[in-house]
């Protein structure tokens, strides 16, 4: 059951616009800068915060003292000067009187080691003492601010397993227990689905139920265990999400909640489509991929959002002004990039736009981490561009953009939570499988082919598409296989990768061939069967030898005969269906010393009204471009060096095109119509020709019908 869609008002006098602002910790500062706070925000269109994230030893600054005076005057202040306060339940991290009082709570390691207090989350969602604390301090907060004006929305936890995502501790042996007797019932149907018959693991009761901790060496976890133990991370981490929320909720019913995602396509470690059933409203905190990829690793991560949030708006609850201080090197943002970044999520359904943090601390271990305002204060290039956005922000909330729908793709590619889990185990071909990243290069080949994809959860509904693509879904059940079979028969293309099928949701290996789930269905839909994987290296040949000549070392690479290049794994395809079109085999002379010259590569074979495609092998992403120009149900494609995504009211009314520069250098925007809310970084010549610069893009608002 999924929860109805609710979105906090803003204190506008219709309520509505986009909320913009960021993460706020006054608490960081002495009051006298509040007032300056305030003033600057004002300046800079901000109309709402995120407030108290990390608070908790400030409000209770020893067991049963509580002290709310300063969080009344900061959240009296933001109100009276119309900016709305997303508030925390400020239990992401507990203060250090908590931990001394109770060292139980603390998670452990895979090793057993604990994890120490002084950062965030050094907290077991399992404890049950910690729980307690926790939801004390939501009831505290919900009764003495829920009815307060200014407080529009409840910001429950923060970034859930951001730190004990995995926890190994004692409470969590004795949660897994019970967990695995709730999924099994009977430990026959454990030993069943987790293959214990390997290795001695028979389990002969559910107290013999181990977590997968360290257990020596190389020494490999059961992959079903493994798997299961992600699954239950998952839900101990929703359950004390649901029990904060559900605290708040009994004495403040009124508000619209959230929790914010951590979806990135380096970074997606929950199974977050169940927890949008579970939240109001979506929201996500992003961080930026320097380099080439920026842009389009924004828009996938931003169309799966669009996916969880089931077409509604969603939020950007974090994003960094500029550079983040937690990886080797830390890039800035170029002149234009905030702006752009920021519109880029809107474009994608966002009606929230929000930063880590408004202030830049000047202590602590994220003084370093780009913030609205800057140290060098509001005279700095960063502020400038965050008074810019807030302005064209404010134009697109006058325009009537929120609560306008992403217009759907006709491709969606499937993302799956358990999947990605699965790509993580030590016990596969090889550890360089990656669900989400296939996910990314599908989502960038096809922004290449001057096409968009949408990416849908697989557990949702996605019949309505056109062709569906599964890069890497290596774990199908039976009903999955046959949803896929059904789409095919009436009609769909269905796009399957090399790595997918592969195993159920037990990770037993579907036999008689691969892809050899659903008994057999997946294989007569794709018309191919395959008995062995070929792994290679992606590496250049070490002796001296080169792509054409090989010399000695096994090649790295495998070639097709469509000039693509595979760089890891190739499934050997044995047997073929009579009615399926081989479209590219392995050729050339590393094929040939891997012995699959000749062999299948990618196939297409008719099936009901629709149709399988197989793409044995992985390839670079200008080749899947080429590949997706290719398949039989392919429109012809606009310009690939623009993005193009277009919002429309729900009543069909109105429409917002927005065009993206997605390329280093100037490109040409098209003639379109319609009135232009928003140009940036965009040259207009006086012929009328529009140019978007490097981090340029325009948004164009037209009546729907004559779009
Ligand atoms: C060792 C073990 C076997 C098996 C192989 C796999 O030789 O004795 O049980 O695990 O490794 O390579
Ligand atoms: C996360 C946290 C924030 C902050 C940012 C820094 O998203 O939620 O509190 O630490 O990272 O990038």
């Amino acid at each position: 059951m999924r929860r109805p869609f609710r979105w906090p008002r803003l204190l506008t006098p219709d309520g509505g616009g986009i909320a913009y602002g960021g993460d706020y910790n006054p608490d960081q500062w002495p009051e006298e800068v509040w007032d300056e706070d305030i003033e600057l925000m004002r300046r800079a269109h901000v109309t709402t915060v995120a407030l108290a994230i990390f608070s908790w030893a400030r409000i209770e600054p020893a067991e049963g003292v509580w002290d709310f005076g300063w969080l009344d005057r900061i959240i009296g202040k933001l109100g009276d000067a119309g900016i709305a306060v997303d508030l925390s339940t400020a239990t992401a991290t507990a203060p250090l009187w908590l931990y001394e009082a109770h060292p139980e709570v603390l998670p452990r390691d895979r090793y057993g080691h604990v994890i120490n207090p002084g950062s965030r989350q050094s907290w077991s969602p399992a404890s049950p003492v910690f729980k307690d604390y926790a939801l004390a301090m939501c009831r505290r907060l919900a009764e003495r601010y829920g009815d307060h004006p200014a407080v529009t929305a409840w910001h429950v936890g923060n970034e859930y397993g951001w730190n004990n995502r995995h926890d190994y501790s004692d409470d969590a042996q004795a949660a897994f227990r019970t967990w695995c007797r709730a999924r099994y019932g009977t430990v026959e149907a454990l030993n069943d689905a987790w293959g214990t018959s390997f290795w001695s693991q028979h389990v002969a009761s559910f107290d013999e139920v181990l977590l997968p901790r360290h257990m020596g060496g190389d020494s490999m976890v059961n992959p079903a265990q493994q798997l299961d133990f992600e699954r239950f991370g998952n839900d101990m981490l929703l359950d004390f999400y649901r029990a904060e929320r559900d605290a708040i909720e009994a004495i403040c019913p009124g508000k619209p909640l959230t929790t914010n995602f951590m979806v990135s396509t380096d970074q997606c470690s929950m199974d977050y489509a169940r927890w949008s059933d579970e939240v109001d409203f979506v929201s996500n905190d992003h961080y930026f991929h320097e380099g080439a990829t920026h842009l389009d690793e924004l828009a996938c991560s931003d169309a799966l959002m669009d996916g969880f949030s089931q077409g509604r708006p969603w939020y950007v609850m974090e994003h960094s002004p500029s550079a983040v201080q937690w990886k080797s090197l830390n890039v800035r943002k170029r002149a234009g990039e905030l702006v752009r970044d920021s519109l880029a999520h809107v474009a994608f359904g966002a009606d929230g736009v929000n930063f880590f943090q408004w202030r830049q601390s000047r202590s602590g271990a994220e003084a370093f981490h780009s913030a609205m305002v800057p140290h060098a204060g509001a005279d700095s290039r960063v502020f400038r561009e965050v008074c810019e956005l807030g302005q064209l922000l404010t134009a697109l909330s006058d325009a009537g953009i929120q609560g306008t729908e992403l217009e759907r793709a006709d491709t969606a590619i499937l993302f799956s939570a358990e999947s990605e889990w699965a790509t993580w185990s030590e016990t596969l071909p090889t550890t360089k499988l990656a669900h989400f990243h296939d996910v990314r290069d599908w989502y960038r080949a096809f922004l290449d082919a001057g096409r968009r994809a949408d990416v849908v959860p697989l557990r949702d509904d996605w019949s309505g598409y056109r062709t569906v693509v599964l890069p890497t879904v290596l774990v199908l059940d039976d009903a999955d296989v046959r949803r896929l079979v059904r789409f095919a028969e009436s009609g769909g293309t269905v796009v399957v990768g090399y790595a997918t099928g592969l195993v159920d949701g037990c990770f037993r290996v579907g036999l008689g061939g691969y892809p050899g789930v659903g008994e057999g269905q997946l294989r007569d839909l794709l018309g191919v069967r395959s008995e062995e994987c070929n792994i290679v290296s992606g590496e250049e040949p070490a002796d001296g030898g080169t792509l054409d000549d090989p010399g000695t070392d096994d090649p790295g690479v495998v070639r097709l005969s469509d000039g693509s290049t595979s760089r890891l794994w190739q499934q050997v395809v044995t047997s073929l269906a009579p009615d399926a079109q081989v479209l590219a085999r392995y050729e050339g002379p590393e094929a040939a010393s891997w012995e699959l010259d000749g062999t299948p590569a990618v196939i297409v074979h008719p099936y009901g009204d629709g149709r399988g495609v197989y793409v044995g092998c992985d390839l670079d992403v200008d080749d899947l471009a080429r590949l997706i120009r290719r398949l039989p149900a392919a429109d012809a494609g606009g310009d690939a060096s623009l993005i193009h995504t277009r919002r429309v009211a729900p009543d069909g009314t109105v429409a917002f095109d927005f065009y993206l520069n997605r390329t280093a250098g100037p490109v040409a925007l098209p003639a379109v119509g319609g009135e232009r809310i928003v140009t940036h970084r965009c040259d207009v010549a006086p012929d009328g020709t529009a140019t978007l610069r490097r981090n340029g893009l325009v948004v164009v608002r037209t009546a729907a019908s004559a779009a």
